[in-house]
């Protein structure tokens, strides 16, 4: 079979490892360290499907691979789905996931509403055409921290269906269950019928 060479636009190696797991061995992943790109990409859209879709297409401009990209929020329902895109930067530029949990917690204080739900969006540009993909995990935001493992608001949130958190239930329960897994399956569907 033929193997397909696609860049995903990231360097983190934690989702390098999971998508390469869930995509198997017909499509050839590289980070963008391995096509020499160096630069801080620009997420400045207002959705996570703008922030994919920008990340993508400067990847498939600057250096003519195919490409993919993802973006992930965490969605609130009683704080009109915030964070949302602006996820990692919640509590200020800092990017500091405790410092984002914190005030997460603050938020919510006193609420009795806790549904919450993390969407990731892939976006792919192949052969210059563009597709989206999408991701959803329901679940509920807890009071109080729970699980060393994860990273993020993992150690707030309890999928549907679940009593752990997935700080809780380790790597191999949440990469079954997540959004990036769901979007990822999306997309390995995707590239499985085009070859
Ligand atoms: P990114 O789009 O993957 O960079 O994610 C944006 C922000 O959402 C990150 O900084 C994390 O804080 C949070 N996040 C993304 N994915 C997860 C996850 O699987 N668990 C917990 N938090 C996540």
């Amino acid at each position: 079979m033929r193997t397909r060479k696609l860049v995903f636009a990231t360097n983190n190696v934690h989702k390098l490892d999971e998508v390469r797991a869930i995509l198997g061995d017909s499509h050839e992943i590289v980070s963008l360290r391995a096509i020499g790109c160096t630069e801080d990409i620009p997420e400045t859209a207002e959705t996570l499907e703008g922030n994919a879709l920008q990340k993508a297409r400067f990847v498939a401009q600057h250096y003519g691979y195919d490409c993919f990209a993802d973006d992930t929020g965490l969605e609130v329902e009683a704080l009109d789905n915030a964070p949302g895109v602006y996820s990692a930067r919640y509590a200020g530029e800092a990017k500091n996931t405790v410092d984002n949990r914190k005030k997460l917690l603050y938020e919510l204080n006193g609420k009795s509403n806790r549904s919450a739900r993390f969407r990731t969006v892939i976006a792919l540009i192949i052969n210059s055409q563009e597709f989206v993909f999408e991701g959803v995990v329901n679940g509920k935001i807890i009071e109080k921290e729970r699980g060393d493992g994860g990273f993020g608001y993992d150690s707030l949130f309890v999928p549907d269906g679940y009593s752990a958190t997935f700080a809780e239930m380790g790597a191999s329960v949440k990469n079954t269950i997540s959004h990036r897994a769901e979007a990822v399956s999306k997309l390995k569907i995707f590239l499985d019928e085009k070859e």
